[in-house]
């Protein structure tokens, strides 16, 4: 028995949801050289590790068509995912900066930029299939790391689990029916690290802790 090992996300004109769809349009128009579109996920599908953003932001992925490239938000993503060896190359916040991932991937609950990196909770429920379908195609995932409570929530809800019964908490790991490990960090927004919610050694605690989990599925 093999899992599926393909996965296409939605399309570039996806119109699932209205006010992105008329967002993004907007940005076509008067940044004709920014991606523009829903943003691929990025890293291959045979990782053991999946990252879960909130969603492109405006000047970042949406820009780059890079998840968590060109903002802030990726400053402690890839060189957290570099030292733990699940990625190699240089980050230069630039998708050309040859930077790959090796046992990881990197996704968004949602995948087009809401105005305010704000989307709706209609929003997030329309775009949960892709997830769902993302994470049914990769054989070898053991750890999802949700960057913040609505990637939490957007986990949990694309597996049919209850959010009452699997708290986030930032550093929590929760062992989920099937074996997956739904691991918590605060997400790495520019704001959390200025306000200190949330420090490189914190993140990087978070990281190491999913080490003996992605090892177990190494080989
Ligand atoms: N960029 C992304 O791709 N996702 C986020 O959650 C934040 C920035």
């Amino acid at each position: 028995m093999s899992a599926a090992v393909s996965f296409s996300g939605p399309g570039r004109d996806c119109a699932l949801c209205p006010r992105l769809a008329d967002f993004i349009a907007g940005h076509r128009a008067a940044q004709p050289d920014w991606h523009n579109a829903p943003v691929p996920s990025f890293g291959p599908l045979t990782a053991g590790l999946l990252v879960v953003g909130l969603a492109p932001g405006l000047r970042g992925a949406n820009r780059t068509g890079r998840p968590f490239t060109g903002d802030y938000a990726g400053e402690l993503l890839y060189p957290a995912l570099l030292k733990f060896g699940l990625a190699d190359g240089q980050f230069r916040a630039d998708p050309q900066d040859g930077l790959r991932l090796l046992s990881a991937r990197i996704t968004n609950a949602v995948r087009c930029v809401p105005p305010e990196n704000k989307p709706t909770p209609l929003e997030q429920k329309t775009c949960r299939p892709f997830l769902k379908d993302e994470i049914a195609s990769m054989p070898r995932l053991r750890v999802i790391l949700a960057l913040g409570r609505i990637a939490h929530d957007a986990v949990l809800s694309t597996l049919g689990l209850r959010k009452a019964d699997y708290a986030f908490a930032h550093g929590a790991r929760h062992s989920l029916p099937g074996g997956l490990v739904l691991a918590d960090t605060y997400h790495t927004s520019r704001y959390n690290v200025n306000t200190g919610r949330l420090t490189v050694e914190m993140f990087e605690t978070v990281m190491a802790g999913l080490l003996p989990a992605l090892q177990k599925n190494a080989g």
